[in-house]
């Protein structure tokens, strides 16, 4: 075999970014993915004209001029503005919660009536130090809000009571008091023109890349092949989960193609309530302004998480971060092993963070 600076374990956006910088440093990678696809988690499935996001909805959404400007060096991206919307027992609510969903929820059109209603409610049902999900949420928005449109949402999201869920999981809920429906603050936001395997074609073009392997199957040869592995798939795997597994929550997505132009005349709904199994569904075209005969709908579901399903979010309680610190430990002890990306640190990043997270280990990788 070939022999390579560089053995990156994992296409999706962490592994590409570094990838493309080594390479741009004149080293020569090798990119492998057990999946039979690049892009990772932000691959699109192009059906029918229409790019569906196989493993959820994915706005790109950055502040930072220059991680801007770096994507935008593989595609051009529309103007796409995030304006979810949540179905709670039969009505129809704008997010994140402003000017309009409080005109939904109690028919008041003033900023001043709104923040009488949400301080009233704060202060009757708040608590001054929340023990738990359900006890913060009432503290930063009320009742009426919490109960519409956070309790039963969240619940299904983790497959447990808001009561069981601790506080932290909500560090602010963003209540505005302007009509405005954009989900983000951030300066930039889009969607790739052409879908987000243009950026990953762009970031490995030249690059050497095998999909279908996985690294553990075959990991004596794929180590001999380079001189370093830049690891981006479970940490706790790579340690042949020596202390323990890593918990998550997983997700099923259900994809459906229909003969209908339109199907919610939004790209993201919400589903509120426990009594439908779903959290969300997608209307991919609405990502891109689509004028397709048709459409393709995908419902997802949040799953208890199991070795063999994907792993989505991690579980961020004491326990986790115990058993994640210990294999950080062990990680830093290795001289020709960079982790990186959401499964090795064992972290939810967004794609800009993870993209900012990759240039970041590159610098630090090529300087010396
Ligand atoms: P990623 O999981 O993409 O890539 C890791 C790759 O490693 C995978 O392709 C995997 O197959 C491969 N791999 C693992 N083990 C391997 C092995 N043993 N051998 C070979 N290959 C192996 N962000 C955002 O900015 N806006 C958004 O709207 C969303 N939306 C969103 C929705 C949902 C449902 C989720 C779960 C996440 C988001 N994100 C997001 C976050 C976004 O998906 C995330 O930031 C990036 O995909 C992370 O890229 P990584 O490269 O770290 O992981």
């Amino acid at each position: 075999m070939q022999k390579y600076d560089y053995l990156i374990v994992g296409a999706g956006l962490f592994g590409c970014v570094f990838a493309h910088e080594a390479t741009k440093k004149g080293k020569k990678c090798l990119v492998i993915d057990k999946r039979n696809h690049i892009g990772g988690n932000v691959y699109c499935e192009n059906i029918d004209g229409i790019n569906v996001h196989k493993y959820g909805a994915h706005i790109f959404h950055t502040n930072d001029k220059a991680i801007w400007d770096y994507v935008n060096q593989f595609a051009s991206f529309n103007n796409y503005i995030n304006s979810p919307l949540s179905i709670s027992k039969g009505k129809l609510y704008n997010l994140p919660f402003n000017m309009n969903t409080f005109y939904q929820l109690w028919g008041i059109k003033t900023p001043n009536e709104a923040k009488e209603i949400i301080d009233k409610q704060i202060k009757e049902y708040g608590f001054k130090t929340p023990q738990n999900l359900e006890e913060q949420a009432l503290s930063l928005v009320g009742k009426d809000i919490y109960e519409a449109l956070i309790k039963e949402y969240t619940e299904k999201q983790w497959g447990t009571k808001a009561t069981n869920l601790p506080a932290f999981i909500i560090k602010r809920l963003p209540v505005r008091y302007t009509f405005n429906n954009n989900y983000f603050n951030d300066a930039y936001q889009g969607i790739p023109i052409g879908g987000y395997n243009k950026i990953i074609d762009g970031l490995l073009e030249g690059i050497d890349v095998k999909t279908n392997v996985d690294f553990f199957k075959d990991k004596n040869t794929l180590i001999d092949s380079a001189n370093k592995i830049v690891f981006t798939g479970k940490i706790d795997e790579f340690y042949n989960y020596k202390y323990g597994q890593l918990e998550y929550r997983s997700l099923r997505f259900e994809h459906e193609y229909l003969k209908s132009e339109n199907f919610q005349g939004n790209a993201v709904v919400n589903y509120n309530d426990t009594n439908v199994a779903h959290t969300r569904i997608i209307e991919h075209k609405h990502f891109e302004f689509g004028k397709q005969k048709h459409t393709v709908i995908t419902r997802e579901y949040p799953e208890k998480w199991s070795l063999e399903k994907e792993a989505y979010y991690p579980i961020n309680n004491n326990e986790n971060q115990t058993t994640y610190q210990q294999y950080k430990a062990l990680s830093l002890q290795e001289n020709n092993i960079i982790f990186g990306g959401r499964l090795a640190e064992y972290k939810y990043y967004d794609m800009h963070q993870i993209i900012a997270s990759a240039l970041q280990k590159a610098k630090q990788e090529f300087s010396s």
